[in-house]
């Protein structure tokens, strides 16, 4: 299934202006324009999924500990905001529900990464795409992705005609890419555009899906991986690149 995705994806909300994986940080994403945004979903110990990157509370949170070891009665307790400044004192923990209600009210596209703890993989992405099932009508307007290939497993069985995107790091690329790409029926590659190698890059341009790049925040960066023939980024900070990069509409 072809997938057609912006050139900037709002990396974990507007992860530079506001609060990663927040409300704020969508609202924040669509005040400054941008069409897509890339999430984080993991799950609470009783099964709530969240809106969450790390496996531990301690850098995004006032609090500290496995996230895998509160109920999502514990953790909406928790401030999610102060940590990136004085000015995002309160803001909560996200559920995924309330992010579904934020990214509709404000009409944008989402990326939702499974970002599962480890040993829950399957379960996180079941929950999650059991909730996005029931909420979630526009299909052209998002993409489920994941490190995880159980994760994406669980994607295809639930949610076949969503499209999906399997994540690539530089050090654990697969020897079997192109067998994933026909076994998961993938949409699109995320590649770290980072620590990619040229050669990583062409194999994965060569199955001819487009490839997203995380996390550039830097122009003369995004436009060399333009120039490789990646056509998406995930940015934090969506200034940097607006006015470097060659915009194709
Ligand atoms: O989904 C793209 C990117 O977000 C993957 O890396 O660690 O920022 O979730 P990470
Ligand atoms: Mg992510």
């Amino acid at each position: 299934m072809s997938i057609k995705l912006p050139q900037i994806i709002g990396h974990r909300g507007c992860a530079a202006y506001a609060p990663e994986n927040t409300i704020t940080g969508i609202h924040t994403a669509a005040d400054m324009g941008l069409e897509w945004v890339e999430l984080d979903i993991k799950l609470s110990k009783d099964q709530v999924p969240i809106l969450f990157h790390d496996s531990t509370l301690e850098r995004t949170t006032d609090a500290s500990g496995n996230v895998a070891d509160f109920n999502y009665s514990e953790l909406r307790n928790y401030d999610a905001g102060l940590w990136f400044g004085e000015s995002f004192f309160d803001t909560r923990i996200a559920s995924l529900e309330q992010a579904i209600d934020a990214l509709i009210e404000r009409e944008l596209g989402v990326n939702f990464e499974i970002k599962p703890c480890e040993g829950r993989e399957v379960e996180t992405a079941e929950v999650a795409l059991d909730m996005l099932s029931q909420y979630w009508d526009d299909h052209k307007r998002i993409l489920i992705s994941s490190f995880s290939i159980p994760a994406l497993e669980v994607a295809a069985d639930m949610a076949q005609d969503w499209p999906r995107g399997l994540c690539l790091g530089s050090e654990d690329w697969p020897d079997n890419l192109e067998e994933l790409v026909k076994s998961l029926e993938l949409s699109s590659l995320h590649i770290d555009g980072n620590h990619c190698t040229q050669e990583q890059i062409e194999a994965a341009l060569n199955l001819g899906l487009p490839l997203a790049a995380f996390t550039i925040n830097d122009a003369d960066k995004a436009r060399q991986l333009q120039s490789l023939g990646i056509r998406s980024f995930f940015c934090d900070d969506p200034d940097a690149l607006e006015d470097g990069i060659f915009m194709v509409h």
